[in-house]
């Protein structure tokens, strides 16, 4: 069973998607145009915002975000150390000082008690970056609080959250401006690389456009130092075909871990495997996880995964090391046990497979596997 089956969704829509590719070719308008205007007015509807913008990747959103903020040399960027590299990367690239503040064990997301702590003894914070990991709003209403009162702007990583929700609003729209990310392993998947940068601000919102194109406006005025972080026709029409079924995705991705949950409880397994939590906030209150990964814990994780692969269960780790053991970031002058929450999780955490095709007897299969492990 292979952790991720993208077939299984391209199969009903293969004949949409060639249709929009046929065009796109057709048209040859093949960078930004009216396929990217037409998808970035359907993703600001989605979310209800104002200004959406499309990327060559989510990494570029954040990139471009950063740029448009001004955020560089001598600043502090305060985010998590348990995420993909990409949040810390794009700090490190504009020259800022990634800082990090541990994790919540249960969400995985930074802490809000850590993130104040953080930002009580840090000089120069110039963003707060919160990651909404595997697809679960980080605790968004600490977290503004905490921007205000340091008056430091919140951008969200919400590269794995596009449709999640917190009862303050859509992922990603939440805070000042926000990223998603339409690698083919996301909710929403490209055939390729894709983002979006997301935000209120009209002169933001202009600014990040100009600079995904070199910083011009007007033809060969360039008014900003930008880069080339252009989405492709073709991969904002495949997405716009996409995005009318995501919702439906969502809640079959709802319904799989659900499916795990009660599974994993009814073989008895609730001592051996930590399941991830949801909100602490109340469940009425709109909070959606969307289970881009459904992550559990266990203490001997390598060899579960062993066995699970033994038997034809394909997993992953996410993520293996934080990002303050990265070997680029050793100048940071970080060492083990700084985040422990972070290091354990890295140790511990364990993705499924979980997408909307799966099926009930190949879920069925990764539970009883799971128990054979500890039996
Ligand atoms: C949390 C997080 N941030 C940023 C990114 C970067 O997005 P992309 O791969 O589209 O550049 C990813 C993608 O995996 C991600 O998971």
């Amino acid at each position: 069973m292979p952790f991720l089956d993208l077939r299984k969704q391209y199969a009903p829509l293969k004949a949409a998607i060639l249709a929009e590719i046929e065009q796109v070719a057709d048209s040859q308008n093949l960078v930004l145009g009216p396929k990217t205007e037409a998808f970035e007015k359907a993703i600001a509807a989605y979310c209800d915002v104002p200004h959406a913008i499309g990327m060559s990747s989510g990494t570029d959103a954040e990139l471009a975000l950063l740029m448009a903020l001004d955020i560089g040399p001598g600043d502090a960027v305060v985010t998590t150390p348990y995420t993909f590299f990409a949040t810390a990367g794009c700090i490190a690239r504009v020259g800022a000082r990634p800082v990090f503040a541990d994790i919540e064990p249960g969400t995985f997301n930074i802490s809000p008690d850590a993130l104040a702590a953080t930002l009580r003894k840090t000089p120069r914070v110039k963003a707060i970056i919160p990651v909404h990991l595997f697809g679960q709003c980080a605790a968004m209403d600490e977290i503004l609080q905490l921007g205000k009162e340091f008056g430091v702007p919140v951008l969200e990583d919400a590269a794995q959250a596009l449709g999640a929700r917190h009862s303050l609003g859509a992922a990603g729209c939440i805070g000042d401006s926000g990223w998603f990310s339409f690698y083919p392993t996301k909710n929403l998947g490209a055939f390729g690389d894709a983002g979006m940068t997301v935000c209120r601000d009209d002169a933001l919102a202009r600014k990040i456009r100009a600079l995904r194109n070199h910083g011009m406006e007007q033809r060969y005025h360039h008014q900003w130092i930008g880069g080339n972080f252009r989405i492709d026709a073709i991969q904002a029409a495949i997405l716009h075909v996409k995005l009318p079924l995501l919702d439906e995705w969502s809640t079959g991705r709802r319904e799989r871990a659900d499916f795990y949950r009660k599974a994993i409880e009814r073989a008895g397994l609730s001592e051996a495997v930590t399941l991830p939590r949801e909100p602490a906030w109340p469940s009425e209150s709109g909070c959606r996880h969307i289970y881009n990964q459904f992550v559990i814990r266990v203490s001997r994780r390598d060899a579960l995964r062993a066995h699970l692969q033994a038997n034809g269960i394909g997993t992953e780790i996410y993520y293996p090391i934080p990002l303050h053991l990265q070997e680029c970031f050793r100048d940071l002058g970080h060492r083990e046990g700084d985040f422990p929450e972070a290091e354990r999780a890295a140790r511990e955490s364990l993705a499924l497979p979980i997408f909307p095709e799966l099926a009930e007897e190949q879920q069925r299969y990764v539970v009883e596997t799971i128990a054979s492990f500890f039996r």
